[in-house]
């Protein structure tokens, strides 16, 4: 693993996970905050507990490439969140993709966006997939706007099916193909993406 990978972009860049993350995920490990109302709220126990203990293992064990996850850090080098993909070898042609910006004072300024701007076009660039999807739900505007500005469509909404604070919401499901992003990313304004290769 070459141990200076990054990806640059305007506002932030993602690299691979160190030892010293794990305090970060452990400060940020609080049902409180507003990340944890966000992200998946109706899933009763949410918390960070289970993904601190796969960050250990993943770095104990080494970490390979394509990688399946980066951290996001300000363009000034301050940890700010992850990027993941939720990826199964029995479907290696799909993947689908999670983003937290931990520190809220962060949202609003373009950081999600031009992080996962970076993060899929490393994944359609390293991995053989046809599409890239993630889902959200109807309570969170903010990753639904950052999925529409990166080219994603709704391919599926299941009606009324999480309940937060004693209200149904519907669950959305949003999608790219390879060839969208292709033509969609000559117009998202982030440094450092290589073209394709044409080989
Ligand atoms: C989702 C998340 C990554 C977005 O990051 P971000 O840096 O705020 O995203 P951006 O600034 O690039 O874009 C946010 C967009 O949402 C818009 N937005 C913010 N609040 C909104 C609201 N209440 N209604 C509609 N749009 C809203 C912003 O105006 C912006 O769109 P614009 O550029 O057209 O103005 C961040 O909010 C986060 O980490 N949330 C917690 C974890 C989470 O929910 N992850 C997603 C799980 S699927």
């Amino acid at each position: 693993m070459p141990e200076d990978f990054q990806l640059r972009g305007n506002q932030v860049t993602l690299r691979p996970i160190v030892q010293s993350d794990i305090t970060d995920y452990e400060r940020w490990n609080d049902p409180s905050s507003k990340a944890f109302q966000f992200d998946g709220p109706w899933y009763k126990n949410d918390n960070l507990s289970a993904l601190i203990e796969h960050r250990k293992k993943k770095l104990s064990e080494g970490l390979k490439t394509p990688y399946r996850s980066l951290e996001i850090d300000t363009i000034k080098g301050k940890h700010i969140g992850w990027v993941n993909a939720y990826h199964n070898e029995n479907d290696p042609h799909a993947t689908a993709i999670g983003i937290s910006i931990n520190v809220d004072e962060h949202w609003g300024k373009g950081m999600g966006t031009e992080a996962l701007t970076l993060w899929i076009d490393y994944l359609f660039r390293e991995m053989n997939l046809i599409r890239i999807g993630f889902t959200t739900w109807q309570g969170n505007p903010m990753m639904l706007r950052v999925g529409e500005k990166l080219g994603f469509v709704e391919e599926a909404r299941i009606r009324r099916s999480c309940l937060v604070k004693g209200q149904f919401y519907d669950r959305i499901s949003m999608g790219i193909l390879r060839e969208e992003w292709g033509a969609r990313k000559a117009n998202l304004l982030v440094l450092d993406i290589p073209e394709e290769d044409s080989t």
